[in-house]
């Protein structure tokens, strides 16, 4: 589809904005004024928020009660309380519903299903934001053909003959249940991986345990022979290409990922729970598709990282970032009799360590987890067939304006899904954010404008590596950098009834003030809110969704906000036909009413973003968090850390492997660190420069506390004086006075985070900007702190890890000084 900037899009760049100036005054102020482009803006803020009868104005930070003072206020059509009530009020259960059922209703792969743009598009501008559609030719795959097959050599008069039986043939898809009837769709689609390669190979099959770094490395030093053979992994804790990615560097030729019952927790088969979909265990024939993209190298169209992928744009190669040897995702039902041919064959997993025997769920069933190889004459073939196309996909892109024009909120959900369903992934999130945006456009409809600029996007091609919206971002970049303020993101919106979050720490905040105004669903005391039923975790941003370009490349201070499954609800058939409108009505989010509650703080989250006088950002958090990432570095230096033995292990000795939150397993797990612990405790474990490269971190850090307590508190001060003083309106040169005060505080929280971007990336991996936050290499879901330093640690490279301690301390101390 070709495609120019969108009119829509170059309305809402950087630039004074177009206003009537009614007043006199003013008119006398600009003409004297205009020549500075800061004064400029500051003006139009000063016009609009503290003179235009017409603009809104939003409370004091923290005291949503207190009316605002200002004399043109009293014209004003709805006053914050009355935003706040509409946002709270016009998400409806039954509408989510609906919104749910239509998504759910049909095939959504990306690119797949234009029909839910056009839709989609319709749909908001009904609800009253104007939007459009952005697309973008990208290359991606589409599964063609596939098999997997055990096969053992006949035996002839007791001696190995030439021909092969078939032990076992897998099915490779998932049963049609009667009860579901999205999982007997006529055209559903296949069991793949996005981004796989195609091939055809047999061989000796390994099991690998979760394949995450640590667990090769395990397996190389128990001289478990690796090339040549297929591996069998089970998915869990760290993207599924970095699997791949790693079982493709020590020359195995292709990878099985299954989904083990064991890490269902206790909602498991084995201890009488009846699967989906007589009950919430799972279902035995799902799998879980997915892209085997490496995404810690770099998301989005793996033939234009850095630019956007425009028709006719130049494309590179394709292999640092997505696999060369196949890869096919399977149930443990098809898992079962590949697992138990390695019974046997091998070391077991408990002979490695007890890394291996977490979790594993199949045991009941006869499976030993045997590492193997197996034996020449028993092997798999595993065949993979994708067609390669470029192809347009298309971003659903909605703007409200504000009334400053450089300041803008971007919220974001992405619409395809890997199967018909997606009733969790990610079309809880559409339909939430459906309803965020007819909230809003219910506000728009009474008269209020926002103070800042609102975007909603509905993305197209996350699920094979978030590439619709990272080519947005490429796209857009200069535009982002000067005007966005913040970016919302919701995915799976509800998939049960735990409510998580990750978000860059200037962020934290919002979180927990918009948590602490929504009523929870499920309140045993009356009057409970979202936040008194949360533990208040806040994760650091890693991957896995549309946010990594806003935060890792762009610099854009990010949040990802969803119900998650919690223990003991029931299982989420993560991107299998079971993540269907079925499951949602039955068991994920029986009555939608975590659909609304999630629309109500996806609506009190981006208001106080967009529309709070004073930004809502807390730099002392930001320098709390760095602090605390300096010492987990710190510590991870003088810890055995990531050991062979867990004996050695700090945490693994104090708590046992069985007791470490995922979390903690996965990092210990995915991290490069050599893992001899004689390694560790010999004097390589240290640089000689080690302390006194942390003693100039944490005086960055100091400095740069110092200089965010001070801004917070100017804005704190600016809260009060703008919601307390009443200026009458002859005193203009005040209010002028305190305008421009207020926009020099909002402009430098507005590009803090981006002073700690790194023009020329990381090593290894460019595209990430980011000094601060980026996936971890190994990891890819989970977010690594400082990872040039992390790094340098693993790979014990002294010289890289003093070029990141400069780098480091260097942007702490410029975004200290920007403050
Ligand atoms: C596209 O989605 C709609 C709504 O879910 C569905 O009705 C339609 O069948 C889908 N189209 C295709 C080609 O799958
Ligand atoms: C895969 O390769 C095997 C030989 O190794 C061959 O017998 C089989 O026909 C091939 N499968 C396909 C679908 O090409
Ligand atoms: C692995 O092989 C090496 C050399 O071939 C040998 O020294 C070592 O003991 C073996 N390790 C194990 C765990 O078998
Ligand atoms: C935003 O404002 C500009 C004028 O400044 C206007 O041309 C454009 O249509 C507006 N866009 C929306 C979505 O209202
Ligand atoms: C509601 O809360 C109770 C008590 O905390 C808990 O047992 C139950 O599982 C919750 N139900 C849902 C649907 O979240």
């Amino acid at each position: 589809m070709p495609h120019e900037h969108t009119p829509l899009l170059t309305t809402v760049r950087v630039g004074p904005p177009r206003r009537r100036y009614t007043h006199n005054v003013v008119r006398r102020f600009c003409t004297i004024a205009l020549s500075s482009i800061l004064i400029w803006s500051v003006l139009s803020f000063f016009v609009t928020v503290l003179f235009d009868p017409e603009a809104r104005h939003p409370p004091d930070h923290g005291h949503d009660h207190t009316p605002w003072s200002w004399p043109g206020c009293q014209g004003r059509k709805i006053d914050y309380e009355q935003l706040r009530e509409i946002l709270l009020e016009t998400p409806s259960r039954e509408k989510a519903e609906e919104w749910s059922r239509y998504y759910t209703a049909g095939a959504h792969l990306a690119g797949q299903n234009y029909s839910q743009v056009v839709w989609t598009k319709e749909k908001w501008e009904e609800f009253g934001v104007k939007s459009e559609i952005v697309a973008y030719d990208v290359y991606l795959n589409r599964p063609a053909d596939h098999r997997l097959a055990l096969l053992k050599k006949k035996k002839k008069n007791g001696e190995d003959s030439e021909s092969w039986d078939v032990a076992y043939e897998a099915s490779l898809t998932e049963d049609v249940l009667e009860q579901d009837p999205t999982s007997g769709f006529p055209n559903s689609i296949p069991t793949f991986h996005g981004y796989s390669a195609s091939g055809n190979v047999t061989a000796p099959v390994v099991y690998v345990n979760y394949g995450t770094y640590q667990d090769f490395e395990d397996l190389l030093k128990a001289n478990v022979s690796l090339a040549g053979k297929i591996a069998i992994a089970r998915y869990g804790g760290i993207f599924r290409g970095l699997k791949v990615k790693r079982a493709q560097e020590l020359g195995m030729v292709g990878t099985i990922l299954y989904s083990d019952p064991g890490d269902d927790g206790d909602v498991t088969e084995e201890n009488g729970v009846e699967p989906y979909p007589d009950g919430p265990a799972r279902q035995p024939s799902s799998v879980q598709r997915g892209s085997t993209q490496f995404l810690s190298v770099a998301p989005g169209d793996p033939t234009t990282p850095g630019y956007p992928s425009k028709p006719g744009v130049p494309r590179g190669p394709t292999e640092k970032y997505i696999p060369s040897i196949p890869s096919i995702p399977i149930s443990y039902q098809d898992a079962l009799p590949i697992l138990k041919a390695l019974n046997g064959h091998g070391p077991r997993a408990r002979d490695l360590n007890e890394y291996w025997t977490r979790n594993t769920g199949l045991a009941y069933k006869g499976v030993e987890y045997s590492i193997g190889p197996t034996p020449d004459d028993v092997v798999v073939n595993l065949y993979n067939e994708q067609t390669y196309i470029t192809t347009p996909i298309w971003n659903v892109i909605g703007v409200i304006n504000g009334s400053i024009p450089d300041e803008v909120v971007v919220v974001g959900n992405h619409r395809d899904a890997w199967i018909v369903g997606g009733a969790a992934d990610p079309n809880s999130g559409s339909a939430v954010i459906n309803e965020a945006i007819r909230s809003f456009g219910e506000a728009v409809r009474k008269g209020w404008k926002p103070l800042r600029t609102i975007v909603f996007a509905s993305w197209d091609g996350e699920e094979y590596g978030l590439v619709g919206s990272t080519e947005w971002v490429e796209e857009f970049l200069p535009w982002l950098r000067g005007a966005n303020l913040a970016y919302v993101n919701v995915d799976v919106g509800v998939s049960g009834p735990e409510f998580s979050a990750s978000a860059a720490p200037l962020l934290n905040n919002v979180i927990y003030e918009a948590t602490s105004q929504v009523p929870s669903p499920n309140q045993t005391v009356e009057g409970q809110t979202v936040a008194d039923l949360w533990s208040g975790h806040i994760s650091t941003m890693g991957s896995g969704s549309d946010f990594t370009a806003f935060q890792d490349y762009a610099g854009v201070p990010s949040l990802d906000v969803g119900f998650k499954v919690g223990s003991n609800a029931a299982v989420y058939h993560y991107h299998s036909n079971y993540d269907s409108f079925h499951w949602m009505s039955e068991f994920g989010d029986p009555g939608f009413a975590y659909h609304r509650t999630m629309a109500q703080v996806l609506n009190l989250i981006t208001a106080r973003l967009a529309d709070t006088v004073v930004v809502p950002f807390r730099a002392r958090d930001y320098a709390d968090a760095l602090r605390s990432y300096v010492a987990k570095v710190e510590d991870s230096t003088h810890t055995k850390k990531p050991s062979r033995d867990p004996s050695d292990h700090a945490d693994a000795h104090s708590l046992g492997v069985a007791q470490l939150s995922d979390e903690e397993f996965f990092s210990i797990r995915s991290s490069a660190r050599p893992h001899s612990s004689t390694d560790l405790s010999s004097s390589s474990s240290s640089f000689g420069s080690e302390a006194e490269s942390f003693r100039r971190l944490y005086a960055a850090v100091a400095r740069f506390a110092e200089k965010a307590e001070e801004l917070d508190e100017r804005a704190d001060e600016l809260r009060r004086r703008a919601a307390r003083r009443r200026i009458p309106w002859w005193r203009w040169p005040s209010k002028i006075r305190l305008g421009f005060e207020i926009r020099k505080v909002n402009t430098r929280y507005k590009f803090l985070e981006r002073k700690f971007l790194y023009p020329e990336g990381l090593d290894g991996r460019s595209w990430f900007k980011h000094v601060v936050f980026a996936p971890g290499i190994w990891t890819g879901y989970a977010g690594a702190v400082f990872p040039g330093l992390v790094e340098s640690i693993d790979t014990r490279d002294e010289a890289r890890f003093l070029k990141w301690v400069d780098i480091i301390e260097q942007a702490i101390l410029d975004a200290a000084e920007s403050l």
